[in-house]
């Protein structure tokens, strides 16, 4: 073997192996095996062997909101690879009356020169005319595509559209993602909240209700079920938003769904923080502002329910990130234009293994499932990243549980001026990093090239070889 690590505990989704060693060549795993000849030899003990991450939500230098995202391709990548994930999944946007073809060969091109992890894209549908290049899509190596049920008059698509996304999607074996919230409804609550100078970022929130997620999950849901077509909703962020995510799997609709660390940590009275700047105390919260936004404290604990019980299938990080000073501090006099987004891809891992898996006891194999195994199931990566299994792309993480330290700007590698966990304490965390084989980050130090990176052709999904009507 080229390389072997030994003496590593190999987390699965199925369990814990012991005393097995991983054989690595020609960037793939080739053997799981005991007594194996390699020529480097890697000492793991007292350490786990889990796969890289897979971030299935991400929005890398993307223009949202009117603004730029903080974060590029390879500033993104930085955090990622440092928070032991190795691939990810972008949103690939449309500009007005663009095709989703030209769209996804400028955002191939665009993260192509940057790219320090493996990538992928989701196609965002804007139009109808999108469903019909849905087949040659596929063929570039699609398979998700995404609908906004909120932004009014900016992504959001009516409920027709919607219908027929998720029917098309049906028909060609590929996966619908859906921002479940109701756009139409949240427009008239912030225009009416700006209206009476509601203005601070708790207002975001308060625009923002749960209902309003709960009935749009509901809604799709619905589309899901008499179309009997798989459906993945985004950034879960509400108690009622799971109870409707779990009547619809109990009444067999094929549904999966996702949360991220913001709303397993936060609630909306981090939206109400004050800050140290003179002229920005009140406006602290506009960090943390989100959409979803950020719930209450029984939401959360719903939320980390979800994540032992299994009815939150998926951890991805929605990682959205907007400078503080410049970006978010266009909202200083009206909620409406903070840019919402939040960052995580740096801390997605970490801290689902420090405050899930030690502090709460959520088992490692979920955590590898929640970051890893069913992320690349559902998104069509099954069989090549995201288990540590013969076969698979060698993208693995030498996890030590024995790192400690407290998340600060002053010490992550993404490109902002915030870091959203700020004086969060944390245990556990990647010591290596291997992306295909290669070391790209070792005891702190990275080891990347530019360009590195590669764009995964992504097949539909066995998963979704469901029944038809
Ligand atoms: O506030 C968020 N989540 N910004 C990113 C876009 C989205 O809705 O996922
Ligand atoms: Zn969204
Ligand atoms: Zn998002």
């Amino acid at each position: 073997m080229e390389t072997v690590i030994k003496n590593a505990r190999v987390v699965t989704g199925d369990g814990i192996l012991e005393g097995i060693e991983v054989g690595i060549e020609n960037g793939k795993i080739a053997a799981l095996d005991k007594n194996l000849s390699g020529q480097k030899i890697i000492d793991a003990q007292g350490k786990y062997l889990i796969p890289g991450g897979i971030d299935v939500h991400t929005h890398l230098d993307t223009f949202f909101g009117g603004m730029q995202t903080a974060d590029d391709f390879t500033s993104g990548h930085l955090g990622a690879i440092a928070g032991g994930t190795t691939t990810h999944l972008n949103f690939c946007f449309p500009e007005r009356g663009q095709s989703l073809i030209e769209a996804l060969s400028y955002w191939i091109n665009k993260a192509h020169g940057d790219a320090l992890i493996d990538y992928g894209f989701h196609a965002v549908i804007q139009d109808e005319s999108h469903l019909q290049e849905l087949p040659q899509l596929i063929e570039m190596g699609i398979s998700s595509i995404k609908c906004f049920l909120a932004y009014k008059d900016k992504l959001q698509i009516n409920d027709e559209l919607f219908y027929k996304t998720v029917e098309k999607a049906k028909e060609l074996g590929i996966v619908t993602m859906v921002h479940a919230e109701n756009g139409t409804l949240i427009d008239y609550l912030v225009r009416k909240a700006v209206a009476h100078q509601w203005i601070s970022p708790l207002f975001h929130a308060k625009t923002r209700p749960p209902e309003f997620e709960a009935q749009s999950i509901h809604f799709a849901a619905t589309v899901a079920s008499v179309l009997r077509a798989p459906l993945y909703i985004v950034h879960l962020s509400s108690k009622q938003g799971l109870e409707e995510v779990i009547r619809a799997k109990r009444s067999g609709t094929f549904l999966w769904t996702e949360t991220c660390p913001q709303y397993l940590f936060f609630t909306e009275k981090d939206l109400q923080r004050k800050g140290k700047s003179a002229g920005l105390e009140d406006f602290e919260g506009a960090k943390w502002i989100c959409s979803p936004p950020l719930r209450k404290e029984e939401d959360r604990n719903a939320l980390w329910d979800g994540l032992f019980s299994g009815t939150i299938d998926v951890v991805s990080s929605d990682h959205c990130s907007f400078h503080f000073i410049g970006q978010k501090t266009r909202g200083l006099k009206d909620f409406s234009k903070i840019p919402s987004g939040v960052p995580g891809i740096e801390e997605r891992m970490i801290l689902l293994f420090y405050y899930g898996c030690m502090k709460r006891k959520l088992p490692l194999e979920r955590f590898v499932l929640l970051n890893s195994e069913l992320p690349a199931r559902i998104f069509g990566l099954d069989g090549i990243k995201g288990k540590i299994a013969v076969g698979y792309d060698a993208d693995v993480v030498i996890w030590d549980p024995q790192i400690k330290k407290t998340l600060s700007v002053h010490s992550h590698h993404i490109r902002l001026d915030y870091n959203l966990y700020e004086g969060f304490y944390i245990e556990g965390g990647p010591e290596m990093v291997m992306l295909r084989g290669q070391i790209i980050y070792n005891n702190g130090q990275f080891y990347v090239k530019k360009a590195n990176g590669q764009f995964l052709f992504r097949s539909p999904p066995s998963i979704l070889n469901c029944p038809t009507p």
